[in-house]
């Protein structure tokens, strides 16, 4: 499977600028719509029922990317484990969490480009979070935690049952799961036969049993290409609680 496309230079620019830059950098100016701007920050303020979590959670991102989400979840949580395949993506996070800025090239037309600084936000506790290299579907976790974001990866791995699969356990009973997903399936990233379709069905069908869901509702982005071309995705999110113990099925009373 190709993973390759999120080890390149265009792919960094562009999920940097997602996660990192200013309104006016990651939409059409000539079509501003702010309230499309900082979809990592909107997934953690709007996607979770932070009220009904413990007073200092833990959290996991599965396909952190270069880690916006991370440093959102660390304003509020105490630890922050966020894992991406990308070792360049990574890297930038990493960098970012050390030095709180770097500074990456931007495409423009053809091979041309400008070199922007991205930033940290005020406020963010960069120390509170983990990052690593590693696969969604096999990295093993020593601990379970108390809220999982999982944005955009489900059709972006060669097996989405199972990461589906293993959510359960990466949550403490009560904990909540936040998955987006735009569906978009190809089969570079997923073999034709593992595709969940249609995938929001398929997705309530295979977490409900140990997930309660919460909400449902879409989840828009903008991911710039160039001044030119920007891509408008509307990923499906759904919020879920881990259901206790005792309503899960398979139980000898049950
Ligand atoms: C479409 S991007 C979404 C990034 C980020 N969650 C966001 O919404 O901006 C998919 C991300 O998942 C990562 N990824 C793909 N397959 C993975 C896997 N098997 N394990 C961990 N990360 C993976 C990619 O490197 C990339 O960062």
């Amino acid at each position: 499977m190709n993973s390759a496309i999120y080890e390149t230079s265009p792919a960094l620019a562009q999920y940097l600028i997602l996660h990192y830059g200013p309104a006016e950098w990651q939409l059409p100016s000539s079509a501003p719509s702010p309230e499309l701007a900082h979809f990592p920050v909107r997934c953690v303020q709007e996607g979770f029922r932070w009220e009904e979590l413990p007073p200092h959670p833990t959290a996991l991102e599965l396909g952190c990317a270069v880690g916006r989400a991370c440093f959102e979840l660390s304003r509020r949580c105490r630890r922050v484990v966020g894992l991406d395949r990308s070792q360049t993506f990574l890297q930038s996070a990493r960098l970012l969490q050390e030095r709180g800025s770097i500074r990456c090239p931007v495409p423009l037309e053809g091979d041309q480009s400008v070199e922007w600084e991205f930033s940290l936000p005020a406020g963010v506790c960069p120390d509170r979070i983990e990052f690593r290299v590693g696969d969604a579907l096999s990295t093993p976790f020593e601990e379970s935690f108390d809220l999982v974001l999982a944005a955009n990866l489900l059709d972006r791995v060669p097996d989405p049952r199972a990461l589906l699969d293993r959510l359960p356990a990466l949550l403490h009973p009560g904990g909540q799961l936040l998955l987006t997903s735009p569906f978009s399936w190809l089969s570079e990233h997923t073999p034709r036969e593992r595709w969940l379709l249609p995938g929001s069905q398929q997705v309530a069908s295979l977490l409900l049993p140990h997930f309660t869901l919460l909400r449902k509702w879409d989840l828009p982005l903008v991911l710039r290409e160039h001044p030119r071309k920007f891509q408008w995705c509307l990923p499906e999110a759904t919020l879920w609680r881990k259901k206790p113990p005792s309503f899960l099925p398979n139980r000898e009373n049950a």
